[in-house]
């Protein structure tokens, strides 16, 4: 299949709605600030092709997208002892609700709302450096030095109110073992990593490949904790609009209010669009519309 074109395709059909629908995310102030006219799109194969359209090699705040590397930390080092405090069920509220958290004493739906990332980030800050071994982990998986974005780590600090209550209550449960403010500066760090799409569909190439590593023969995860992680992001990775990207998508995905997407389709092959206006769901506008292009071209849903 010729990818390069189709990428170059849906760009061009989209580049006419750029700026006009859709708002930034304006609740996290250093995002507010990034120019909404931006759209990118790549993919990597399974076998290593690469294709890209766009704004494709701009770096852009990942935010929730980081929440698939912690979750493969969490599960590499803890197996299905990270499930103890863990759910694995949509939430049907908002990413950042509270209002689970109390009738469920404290143990998150899913690892992709921020209750659960926060929970999982706990989890790693017991066990190892979990800043220094995820930029290992996103570096090596892209094979390109990532960094963090301090400014939008910083501005996260400074307003993350909600997180700083979900990590308390959680606490309050006996559900949060270290430091809140330790947890936190872990979280909000992963949540500032800046990347491209290219780096992201490169990083997210596990997911299409059993576990294996994108570009060499390491083993990222097994074969099974691959497959559960795209299954994770098919019913909880899109925030409340899971239902909603099932049905126009049909591929597993996961967002972030920077407005980037990661969508897998196993066995195939991996990519990443983003555009920073969003929907009101939180998931990026042009980036879903792009997304249902490319799978109704293409074939490629899982349906
Ligand atoms: O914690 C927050 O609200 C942001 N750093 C991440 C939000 C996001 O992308 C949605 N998450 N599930």
């Amino acid at each position: 299949m010729q990818f390069q074109p189709l990428l170059e395709e849906i760009v061009a059909e989209l580049r006419a709605d750029l700026g006009r629908e859709g708002q930034v995310a304006s609740y996290i102030p250093a995002l507010a600030r990034v120019p909404a006219a931006q759209l990118g799109i790549a993919l990597r194969t399974r076998e290593g092709e690469e294709a890209h359209a766009g704004d494709s090699k701009t770096p852009f705040s990942i935010q929730s997208i980081s929440k698939l590397f912690t979750l493969t930390l969490g599960m590499r080092e803890l197996g299905e002892a990270l499930w103890e405090r863990l759910g694995r069920e949509p939430s049907g509220n908002a990413f950042n609700s509270l209002v689970q958290l109390e009738s469920e004493q404290g143990i998150p739906r899913n690892p992709f709302i921020n209750a659960g990332a926060i929970a999982v980030t706990d989890r790693l800050v017991s066990r190892l450096d979990a800043k220094t071994e995820l930029l290992k982990l996103v570096s090596s998986l892209c094979g390109e030095a990532i960094a963090f974005d301090e400014e939008v780590a910083a501005s996260e600090a400074a307003t993350g109110f909600r997180n700083v209550a979900l990590a308390n209550f959680m606490k309050s449960f006996g559900r949060i073992d270290n430091e809140v403010g330790t947890v936190l500066d872990v979280y909000f760090h992963a949540c500032a990593l800046r990347m491209s799409c290219l780096q992201l569909a490169r990083a997210a190439g596990f997911l299409c490949r059993d576990g294996a590593h994108p570009c060499s023969s390491e083993q990222v995860l097994t074969e099974r904790q691959a497959r559960r992680i795209n299954a994770l992001m098919l019913t909880c990775g899109t925030y409340d609009a899971a239902g909603e990207f099932a049905f126009r998508v049909g591929l597993p995905c996961k967002s972030g209010v920077g407005g980037g997407i990661v969508a897998v389709v196993p066995d195939r092959l991996t990519l990443c669009v983003w555009s920073p206006a969003l929907a009101p769901s939180g998931n990026s506008l042009l980036g879903m519309k792009a997304l249902e292009l490319f799978t109704a071209r293409t074939g490629l849903s899982i349906f």
